[in-house]
């Protein structure tokens, strides 16, 4: 059996040499340059990134629905055999709270903001994910998926520990400490890696969303002792526990036995076909490429994002027996024999898009500064008002600096830098929605009228600069 030692996949500690330096800066500005995009017209994109209330209402409402009947029969059931499938079909409905978390946490499912904030949270705490730690740590794991070091969600670290992965079909292994860690920040002590990527203004916030998960729990800790019956916990909490089982069958698939320090989510992440149920329950997670290439789009159109750029991406697993085919043996080598084994996929030949074209921006109208007619005070041409359609953005490149152009409704152009202030991103390969603009790699957004940050993960406001129409042209004012 392999003796040799754990890897540090700490976030703050010595990470081993084949990791990327943990150096902010460097990584920033590796990491938007580097990632493999897909190829894909601007058009098209953008009618995959819209997000409409009706889809998630659907999703959603029918997901309330099957809680309430599966819990109701667990009540009934409550004493009888019956009570075995009945609370471990409730459980897994109550678990898939994960798939919810996760799709709100990204802010696509909902057009309407609010209500993404809600699912959020309710998702959050049945998943026992407190909310706001969460949010900073998967817009970490999308910036530096898989690379050790950096990424605090990699679900298998090396080598692979088979015991854990089979504990945490009933989340045995990771859910105490993520207990635990609640706990701990109900208190407000949390530790250096946490530290690492929640902002210090977040802190707070995250201690008291803590402290409210804790004081639910201790009434139904109380309400169990009082009746002598566990059975209010069955309801909230232990679902996740006991219920667990798809959510690590299907999670599993996302990453593990893959490459590590990569920057292609081709050859890091999955895509497999799986049953609708289970599509349903885990909101198309499943078209995980086509998820972590552009997160901006929404679960009920990532198959047909999956069908528009499947001929760049690797074959997608036919179903999830192919996938655990492939995956045990690896993940087995990984534990007994070579922690450095991984599963190599096959990239298509027709698949080299540029590698510093972020998120189909690549694809889009964009003058480069060569024909730029400067007026007095600055107003710079940049591009044709037909480059750009209404609610919709453009890049624009000046003198080495990157700017985003925007049109709202008519002749109401605005400008602004081009890069997110939360992580160098292309603005232009983002949605407007609602006078906002979506950043394309966490879904930070920005007021287009004002710059002002306005959704996390954003904090800092962007740079605006004047913008408008002269006869079929589009300027803007930048200063020296
Ligand atoms: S890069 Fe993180 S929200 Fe823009």
């Amino acid at each position: 059996m392999l003796t040799k030692e754990r890897r540090d996949y700490s976030l703050t500690g010595k990470i081993n040499d084949r990791a990327v330096p943990l150096d902010d800066d460097y990584i920033e500005d590796q990491v938007e340059a580097t990632w493999w995009h897909p190829t894909i017209s601007r058009k098209e994109l953008k009618a995959l990134m819209q997000r409409t209330d009706g889809s998630a209402l659907r999703h959603f409402g029918l997901w309330i629905v099957l809680l309430i009947v599966s819990g109701y029969a667990a009540i009934l059931s409550w004493g009888t055999l019956w009570a075995i499938p009945a609370f471990l079909i409730y459980g897994t409905i109550y678990s898939s709270s994960d798939a919810g978390w996760h799709e709100c946490g990204h802010g696509t499912p909902f057009k309407t903001r609010w209500l993404n904030e809600v699912f959020y949270q309710f998702s959050s705490f049945m998943t026992l994910r407190e909310s706001v730690l969460w949010r900073w740590s998967h817009a970490r794991h999308h910036t530096h998926t898989y690379v050790v070091g950096l990424d605090p969600e990699i679900q298998v670290m090396r080598p692979a520990d088979l015991l854990k992965i089979a504990m945490d079909f009933f989340y045995l292994r990771s859910g105490p400490p993520e207990v635990w860690r609640i706990v701990r920040h109900a208190l407000g002590r949390p530790n250096a890696d946490v530290r690492s990527f929640v902002p210090e203004s977040e802190l707070n916030k995250m201690y008291w969303s803590s402290r409210v998960y804790v004081a639910i729990f201790i009434v139904f800790g109380v309400w169990s002792l009082a009746i002598h019956s566990f059975l209010p916990m069955m309801f909230i909490g232990l679902p996740r526990f006991y219920g667990g089982w798809l959510h690590q069958l299907l999670g599993l698939t996302q990453h593990a036995g893959l490459k590590e320090n990569v920057f292609d989510h081709r050859q890091n992440t999955r895509t497999v076909y799986i049953n609708p149920v289970f599509r349903y329950l885990y909101m198309n997670m499943n078209y995980h490429i086509e998820h972590h290439s552009t997160p901006m789009v929404p679960f009920h159109t990532l198959p047909r994002l999956h069908e528009a750029i499947k001929d760049q991406t690797p074959r997608a697993y036919p179903n999830l027996w192919a996938v655990y085919k492939e995956m045990i043996p690896a993940l087995y080598k990984q534990a007994t024999q070579n922690p450095d084994y991984h599963i190599v996929r096959d990239l298509p030949t027709t698949a080299n898009a540029p590698k510093s074209a972020p998120n189909g921006a690549a694809s889009r109208p964009s003058t480069n500064g060569t024909a730029q007619e400067t007026l007095a005070a600055q107003w710079v041409d940049a591009c044709a008002v037909t480059d750009i359609g209404e609610h919709d953005v453009i890049g624009f490149n000046h003198n080495g600096k990157v700017y985003a152009i925007y049109r709202l409704q008519g002749d109401q152009f605005y400008a602004s830098e081009g890069l997110c202030t939360h992580g160098q991103t292309e603005l232009s390969g983002g949605l407007i929605i609602n006078g906002c603009i979506e950043c394309p790699k966490h879904n930070g957004r920005f007021d287009v009228t004002t710059g002002k940050a306005v959704q996390h993960p954003v904090k800092v406001d962007l740079k605006t600069y004047p913008a408008e129409r002269r006869r079929n042209r589009v300027f803007i004012h930048i200063p020296e």
